[in-house]
């Protein structure tokens, strides 16, 4: 039987409790993230990860995606209008320009960069606190971002394409039993690919 998915309200780690409880022990994580993460109290808003992953896990090839799916980037546009997007300075960079109907907030280590319609922020934390007013937040890529993001997030809305592409990004690896399948949809794209659109929601265990 399922577990109830329940919405993350809070994110307080308390080592060892979060192992205990099943939740992610942040500080085995490398670097500093660890205690980033552990000093970051999660806001009320939902935080939603998006993306098109392939069956190798595979996510893009040299800042581009690895395959044409006009479907998906419907999809995208559908859950996303309206809604801030946080990125990697390469996803923004990947993409055609700004997307309109949607606050671009995109995370860089240089304090330089900076691009128009752009807000910058040092690092995922600070870009999900300027989100702490929103209902929700997404998620958008790339892989780097992900991997800091996952462990935050409640939602997830994964295109799982049905291609083993070469790439060089790649979706972080997850433990499906902390995450219930709440909806898929399976479709044939027009240039003949299989793909699913699936949303999962994170199974919180009861405090
Ligand atoms: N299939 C999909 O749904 C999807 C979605 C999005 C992207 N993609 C693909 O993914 C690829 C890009 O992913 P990626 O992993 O190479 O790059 P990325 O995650 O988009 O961006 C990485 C950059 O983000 C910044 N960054 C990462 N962690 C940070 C931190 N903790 N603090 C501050 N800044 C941080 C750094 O920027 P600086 O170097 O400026 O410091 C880093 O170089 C592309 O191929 C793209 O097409 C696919």
């Amino acid at each position: 039987m399922h577990k109830k998915p329940v919405i993350r309200r809070s994110f307080a780690v308390k080592e060892p409790l979060a192992h205990a409880k099943g939740i992610v022990f942040y500080h085995a994580l490398p670097d500093n993230r660890a205690q980033r993460l552990a000093n970051l109290e999660k806001p009320l808003m939902q935080l939603a990860i998006i993306s098109a992953v392939g069956a190798n896990g595979i996510i893009g090839i040299e800042n581009r995606l690895p395959w044409r799916l006009p479907e998906d980037l419907q999809h995208f546009k559908r859950l996303t209008m309206g809604r801030p997007m946080l990125m990697g300075r390469k996803t923004f960079e990947s993409l055609p320009g700004l997307l309109p109907g949607r606050r671009h907030l995109v995370i860089s280590r240089n304090p330089d960069w900076q691009a128009v319609g752009a807000e910058v922020f040092p690092s995922l934390a600070a870009a999900i606190a300027a989100c702490s007013t929103e209902e929700s937040t997404f998620v958008i890529g790339g892989g780097e971002i992900y991997r800091q993001a996952l462990p935050l997030a409640d939602t997830l809305y994964l295109t799982e394409v049905n291609l083993q592409p070469a790439g060089d990004a790649t979706f972080p690896e997850f433990d499906r039993a902390a995450w219930q399948e709440i909806s898929r949809e399976a479709h044939s794209s027009a240039n003949g690919i299989e793909f699913a659109f699936v949303h999962y929601q994170r199974i919180q265990a009861d405090s």
